[in-house]
């Protein structure tokens, strides 16, 4: 456990869905609360100080993910970023993993309903996920960009990006979603052409938050289809005419966001810098090492990838002879809270996490025992 990182947080210690939604720092509630009291007394000051949050958590993102603010614009979800990236593609053939969250199935879909961009979905060997040998193997010469999650939501696989990077080349696209593993995990984040990430999950700033990243590449290549009146020069010029998109990120902006969810983005965005990533990563590191033995001990079986270095936060794992929900009965008894799901269970734990919460598990598991 990271004790000055948890210091901020109020999260009971068998919360273990971060995968799902992680509960947000009590400095972002304090945000929230504070912005949204500054507009209930709104003068005429307030609206632009209030969207100040907007640079700050923009810029605070950028730094995370190694670029700029101009490479960078902030999206109420990470939905929206994928079908800014889907849209922007104009024909060709994108890979994705049948596995993966629904999330990058859909854009793909209307993508390909529209005569624009087909999906050909990659089948990941059982608990692994998408690695450049599996993506080689696909690559003919229509396919124009692949699409994957950084971490995968159901195994936690950690995709090797530079290495997918790699194996595409310099000319098609490598759309990641980050939401299972930006803040939480060190990766090459330069290798990806979009990145896109929700806030309310890892980052822990609570729902309507989220940002995407784009390279020089994506800037170039993909069309702004869906680019509002925010995404325009000269917003605020209201003359009746077409204005040319944003030359940056900023293209990607359909119309404002909220300035009370961009405070809590900024709060929770700082909290994870002043931590830094690494030392969040590896709290979290050995609180999954130390559930995965808790599991084995009590007969389950891992789904998980077991190389520390092709995991992160995320454990999945089912009891034989236990149906799921029995053993969520159990957890729950114990004040644990997995992600339960119809054939696994989930653990995903974060830096706050502390030991307990492994000491809860194994005595849930043991009493399937008796
Ligand atoms: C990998 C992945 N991508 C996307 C989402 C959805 O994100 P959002 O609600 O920000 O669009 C989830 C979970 O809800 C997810 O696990």
């Amino acid at each position: 456990m990271l004790t000055s990182y948890a210091a901020h947080f109020d999260t009971p210690a068998g919360y273990l869905d971060f995968a799902r939604f992680g509960p947000p720092s009590r400095d972002a509630v304090a945000a929230t609360a504070r912005a949204m009291e500054e507009s209930a007394g709104a003068d005429h000051t307030t609206v632009d100080t209030l969207m100040g949050a907007e640079g700050v958590a923009r810029d605070t993102a950028a730094r995370l993910a190694g670029t700029d603010a101009r490479h960078t614009v902030l999206l109420p979800n990470a939905s929206t970023g994928l079908f800014h990236a889907a849209l922007g593609i104009r024909d060709g053939v994108v890979l994705a993993p049948r596995t993966d969250f629904p999330a990058n199935h859909y854009p793909w879909r209307r993508t390909a309903g529209l005569g624009r961009a087909t999906p050909r979905w990659l089948d990941p060997a059982p608990g692994g996920g998408v690695t450049p040998d599996l993506v080689r193997a696909a690559l003919t010469d229509d396919v124009v960009a692949v699409s994957v999650s950084a971490v995968d939501f159901r195994t936690g696989f950690r995709a090797d990006l530079a290495a997918l990077r790699e194996a595409i080349g310099p000319d098609r696209l490598l759309i990641v979603d980050a939401i299972q593993a930006f803040g939480v995990a060190v990766m090459p984040w330069d290798a990806a052409d979009v990145l896109v990430a929700g806030g309310q999950k890892w980052l822990r700033a609570g729902w309507a938050t989220g940002f995407a990243t784009l390279s020089d590449r994506a800037l170039e290549s993909l069309e702004p289809v869906l680019t509002g009146w925010t995404g325009v020069e000269d917003v605020g010029l209201f003359d009746g005419t077409e204005h040319p998109p944003a030359p940056d990120a900023r293209r990607w902006s359909i119309t404002n966001l909220s300035p009370v969810t961009a405070a809590s983005f900024a709060a929770a965005l700082d909290l994870v810098e002043r931590h830094t990533v690494a030392a969040i990563e590896a709290a979290i590191a050995a609180r999954i090492a130390e559930l995965t033995d808790v599991v084995r001990e009590y007969g389950g079986h891992v789904l998980s990838p077991t190389d520390p270095a092709r995991r992160a936060g995320i454990l999945s794992f089912t009891m034989p002879d236990h149906d799921p929900s029995l053993v969520a009965k159990s957890l729950h008894a114990e004040g644990v809270t997995p992600t339960v799901r119809t054939d696994s269970l989930r653990l995903s734990p974060h830096a706050s996490t502390p030991p307990e919460a492994s000491d809860r598990v194994a005595a849930a598991l043991s009493s399937l025992r008796n």
